[in-house]
């Protein structure tokens, strides 16, 4: 049976981890990071740290690296910084990149003792005689691959870096195979993503300090015209129109915050139904779903990152409905002044405030402080969402 559709599925893809059709802005960044895969002029970019909030943009921007890198003829390992990070690379990842290599390589790659091969040239085990390192494995991958027309490279993209002490050791240990093979002419691209706090701690650790030379991305908001252009060219490409007003409203809703952005154009063209464009009602009508969802899925989970006293800070702040005095703040928390210029900076550093003219600071997040305005206020964000009260238990 088939299902007639008289409407066009959306374009817009709302959700952790889904690649939107158009990635707006970072073009320079992108640009630098894809012509090494062409040139192998590392330059600054050996390894690059994306740090930013939930939401901006940082696994999107992992997988459009990996498919250029591989549209180049690299091998690209990806994970996220889960426990056994080190194991599932060396016992999965790789063997299954040797698999994609022609024969005559696998055939070499084998005669340096590394791996063992059967004798259809599959993976089998691991030379015992020698030590698995991972360092020795990435060289001995980069050396064929640098044989290849055109020669290509390794990239290693390393998403959710956590800053949980047992992770943070696993991963300084897979960071020093990293910068060994680095050392040795290995031909390898790192990419860490996190939130910066957690990168910020990844490179303190002793054996990470070849980070510190890092190129660093820095996801906050798309500009306006980026905004622009992804909600405009995500629908012209799902094939409906947008009215001018709409567009300009879709704009201001998403505030240039990535996955807000996606989930205001998801509701507008869904209201548009089967209809050939979107309007201003349709992006009126979208506002208050796409604010609720982001609030939910967005707002909620960024602020769980926030500690105790970051959060008292932000709580400081969210009883102005726009920009706050320092001082006021200060007064609030009743602590010092130092104190308060500490958390700041941090704040900012991370991409949750950013500072209004001399002395005062404003969320840079859009919607943070409604949400905990209304997380304080006494019913909390999600009254009369979420209704159990509609529910009283059965009287027994
Ligand atoms: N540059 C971008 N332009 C347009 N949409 C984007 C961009 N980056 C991410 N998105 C969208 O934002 C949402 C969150 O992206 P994601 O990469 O998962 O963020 P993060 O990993 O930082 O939490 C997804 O819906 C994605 O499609
Ligand atoms: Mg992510």
């Amino acid at each position: 049976m088939t299902v007639e559709r008289d409407y066009e599925p959306s374009p817009f893809s709302p959700g952790y981890g889904r690649r939107p059709l158009v990635f707006g802005g970072h073009e320079t960044d992108l640009a630098e990071l894809t012509d090494v895969f062409e040139t192998l002029d590392f330059g600054e970019s050996q390894s690059v740290l994306v740090s930013g909030l939930r939401g901006s943009g940082k696994t999107s921007l992992l997988s459009v690296l990996q498919d250029a890198a591989r549209n180049r003829g690299w091998l690209v390992i990806s994970d996220d910084a889960s426990a056994g990070l080190m194991d599932r690379v060396m016992e999965t990842a790789i063997p299954s990149l040797l698999q994609q290599l022609d024969q005559g390589t696998r055939a070499r790659l084998t005669g340096l003792g590394i791996w063992q091969l059967n004798a259809q040239w599959e993976y089998v085990d691991r030379h015992r005689e020698v030590r698995p390192l991972l360092r020795r494995d990435l060289v001995a991958l980069s050396d064929v691959l640098a044989e290849h027309h055109p020669p290509a490279g390794v990239l290693i993209t390393i998403d959710e870096v956590s800053s949980g002490k047992v992770r943070l050791r696993e991963l300084s240990r897979f960071a020093l195979e990293i910068s060994h093979a680095i050392a040795e002419g290995a031909n390898v691209m790192v990419v860490f993503a996190g939130i910066r706090l957690d990168l910020e701690a990844l490179v303190e650790q002793e054996h990470t300090t070849f980070l510190r030379r890092s190129r660093e991305l820095d996801f906050r908001r798309l500009s306006p015209p980026e905004t622009r252009h992804v909600l405009a060219e995500t629908i012209r490409i799902g094939g409906k129109r947008v009215d001018d007003d709409a567009l300009a409203l879709l704009v201001s809703i998403s505030q240039g915050y990535p996955y807000l952005v996606q989930l205001a154009g998801d509701f507008a063209w869904r209201s548009s139904g089967s209809g050939p464009s979107i309007t201003l009602a349709d992006a009126r009508a979208a506002q208050s779903r796409a604010i609720t969802a982001v609030e939910r899925r967005v707002i909620s989970r960024v602020y769980q990152d926030l500690s105790e006293k970051d959060r008292e800070f932000v709580a400081a702040m969210a009883l102005d409905e726009s920009r706050t005095k320092i001082a006021d703040i200060v007064e609030r928390m009743g602590v010092s002044d130092q104190y308060v210029q500490v958390y700041k900076k941090r704040l900012i550093e991370s991409g949750y405030v950013q500072s209004d003219g001399r002395g005062y600071v404003t969320f840079s997040l859009p919607y943070l402080g409604d949400y905990i305005r209304s997380m304080n206020s006494e019913s909390g964000p999600d009254a009369g969402r979420d209704d159990w009260q509609q529910y009283p238990p059965p009287k027994s």
